[in-house]
């Protein structure tokens, strides 16, 4: 199969035949029908990630068709239509019991440990604990942002920072994970006030739901203060930079709820968090990683009555061949680009 193979962190990144992998016990190959290019593909190329071993094939965002399958399979087959949670849990340990798949001590990753889907094929582990079936009147290229950013945002917006409708949501850094978090707070009946430093990726926030835009080169907090009357009751850190987790700490109103989903790796600098303002206004600092499995059907159900459409982030689709550009190049054009040809 033809994959984007890197074999140094920061190196070249090189389409070349790499041998299929073969399913191991519990879990399926699945043929890749599309595969987004996410910023924490740029975070496991950059060497960001403890848990990547050269050479190695990126990709976690995918949708595609199970090619093969493992012993102890029960639920698949070959032909099934198919998105995972890049989390892949283990299913049995005591996350998982808990319904914390997202969470699970024992969980592999595609792209990460072990190869990914900017493949012709990718391994997945636990398969009955982790597959999701795509409905038929969603395609591949759509159902492929569920594999990480529109769920992750589905997460971190309902179920992690609970918004609610009328409430005010500020989204820091308008990218896939950013304009998914837009797109689903406004559904949700809530208001949106997009940060970014890219006029595109502020228009398309505006075309998916966001009533403010507010370009991140002045003070955020104070223009998110004034746009809301007061500060926001949720924001998302949607980038993962020191500036824009301080800023979105300091965009709350009294006892906001700050939502990080933004990779932060110490290399790039800690962000001076004002817990003094976190103590006074008793704000609150959660934590949002990818979404299990089981938690899915809402979101599907969602998409399927037409309340929520992922397919417009998509904004470039891509051969395997566009791949390392665009994934050297991840957020410097506006919305989601997927790898559809292998
Ligand atoms: N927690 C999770 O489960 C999870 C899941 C998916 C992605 N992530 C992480 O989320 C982050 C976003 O991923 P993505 O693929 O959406 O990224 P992206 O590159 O598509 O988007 C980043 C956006 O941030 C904007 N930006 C840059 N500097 C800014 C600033 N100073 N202020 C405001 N905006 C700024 C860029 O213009 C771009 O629009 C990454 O760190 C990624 O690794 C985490
Ligand atoms: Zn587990
Ligand atoms: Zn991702």
């Amino acid at each position: 199969m033809r994959a984007l193979v890197f074999d140094s962190f920061g190196g070249p990144l090189d389409v070349r035949e790499v041998p299929e992998p073969d399913p191991r016990p519990g879990g399926v190959v699945v043929q890749v029908g599309a595969s987004g290019i996410c910023r924490s593909d740029w975070h496991a190329w950059q060497g960001h990630d403890p848990d990547v071993v050269l050479p190695h094939v990126p990709g976690h965002e995918l949708a595609g068709t199970v090619a093969a399958v493992g012993d102890g399979v029960g639920r698949w087959s070959v032909g099934d239509r198919v998105t995972v949670p890049f989390v892949n849990a283990c299913g049995a340990c005591a996350q998982c019991a808990a319904g914390e798949h997202q969470v699970c001590a024992n969980q592999t990753q595609p792209g990460f440990t072990h190869w990914g889907s900017l493949a012709g094929f990718v391994a997945l582990d636990a398969a009955d604990v982790n597959l999701v079936a795509v409905p038929e009147a969603v395609d591949l290229a759509t159902a492929e942002a569920l594999g990480c950013r529109y769920a992750t945002a589905f997460r971190a917006v309902v179920q992690v920072g609970r918004v609610r409708a009328g409430e005010w949501v500020a989204v820091h850094g308008c990218g896939g994970v950013g304009l998914s978090a837009v797109q689903i707070a406004a559904a949700a009946g809530a208001r949106v006030v997009a940060v970014d430093v890219a006029p595109g990726a502020l228009a398309l926030a505006r075309e998916l739901g966001a009533e403010h835009v507010v370009d991140a080169v002045g003070d955020v907090p104070a223009a998110v203060a004034e746009l809301t009357g007061g500060g926001a009751h949720v924001s998302l850190d949607a980038l993962g930079a020191a500036g824009t987790c301080v800023n979105s700490v300091r965009s709350l109103r009294p006892r906001g709820r700050h939502v990080q989903v933004g990779l932060l790796p110490p290399e790039q600098g800690r962000p001076d968090v004002p817990m003094e303002r976190v103590i006074a206004l008793e704000l609150q600092l959660l934590g949002s990683h990818g979404m299990a499995a089981h938690a899915y059907p809402e979101l599907l159900g969602l998409i399927v009555a037409g309340r929520l459409d992922p397919r417009r982030l998509i904004t470039r689709e891509l051969r395997l061949d566009d791949a390392a550009a665009a994934l050297a190049q991840v957020g410097a054009q506006p919305g989601i680009a997927v790898v559809t040809s292998f």
